[in-house]
């Protein structure tokens, strides 16, 4: 499908969704927030697709946070209806059932600190900066931005960058829990790829699992939680690749899975 804002291809079982708009720093207005509302769900049903790589185009941002000029225009009902469409954009892309890659390769501000929030890892290039500048002005976080990173950096850490508005460092970020890893410019790419191709090294099916008990069990009770990562364990053993995976390390060779 062409879009009018996104960069998409596949290569060697990794989707490449990359925002372009780098005339606005890759803002997102709302057609972008629909194209990734299309392009995620391309991805969560093509086989061909176990990882994907979300970054922003140009080298100065990932995404600098909804377009202001959109908001600006904003009604309180629009607003409300804006507000849970991204969230549930963002719901969808953390429970994708596939790993999905930030590679913040610049800002990554508002919206774009809360796109790159709800992805599975948080990978940041030096010159990124991170942020959640709402209340500068007069609004909040509307993508998840006041729940996902508190439950990321924690609560007090989370209220100093919510209320301050304040833009912080990649290696700040990294020091706060925010991103999991910084490179420089160059290396931005291959480090996502390189853990893309780990992860896609593994069993399919039990990517999956991993996933899903995290980010269900983290929001149940732990003695739900619990129970959903045992239902998980065994289902693991209903699979073809659990049976390749013991065996190919009882025969001292690679395994061969095929996510069944
Ligand atoms: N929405 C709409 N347009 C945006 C935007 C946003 N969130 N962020 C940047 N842009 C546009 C600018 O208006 C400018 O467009 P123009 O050339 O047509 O005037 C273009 O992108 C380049 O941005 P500019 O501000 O000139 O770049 P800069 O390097 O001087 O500053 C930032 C970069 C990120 C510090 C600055 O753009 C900024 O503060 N952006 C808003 C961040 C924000 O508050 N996001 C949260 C929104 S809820």
């Amino acid at each position: 499908m062409p879009y009018q804002y996104l960069l998409y291809e596949k290569r060697e079982q990794i989707g490449y969704v990359t925002i372009n708009r780098p005339e606005k720093l890759n803002a997102l207005n709302a057609a972008t927030v629909r194209e990734l509302w299309d392009v995620f769900h391309e991805t969560a049903h093509d086989d061909e697709v176990g990882v994907v790589i979300l970054t922003g185009a140009g080298d100065k941002a990932f995404v600098a946070g909804a377009d202001i000029a959109e908001l600006a225009e904003q009604t309180p009902i629009r607003g409300r209806e804006t507000a849970r469409f991204g969230q549930q954009l963002l719901s969808f892309i953390e429970r994708l059932g596939k790993p999905v890659i930030a590679a913040i390769n610049g800002y990554a501000l508002g919206g774009g600190c809360e796109l790159a929030m709800a992805c599975t890892i948080r990978i940041a290039s030096e010159n990124a900066k991170l942020g959640q500048p709402e209340v500068r002005l007069g609004l909040i976080p509307g993508y998840g931005g006041t729940q996902r990173l508190a439950r990321l950096i924690g609560r007090g850490r989370a209220l100093e960058l919510l209320l301050t508005g304040e833009m912080i460092s990649a290696e700040e970020a990294y020091r706060l829990g925010l991103v999991n890893r910084v490179t420089s410019r160059e290396e931005l790419m291959p480090t996502a790829e390189k853990i893309a191709r780990q992860i896609l090294n593994n069993a399919p099916l039990a990517v999956r699992f991993c996933l899903e008990a995290v980010t269900a069990g983290l929001e149940m009770p732990l003695e739900e939680a619990l129970l959903l990562e045992a239902t998980l364990f065994g289902l693991c053993a209903a699979t073809e690749d659990f049976r390749e995976g013991t065996r190919a390390f009882l025969e001292k060779r690679p395994a061969q899975f095929k996510g069944q």
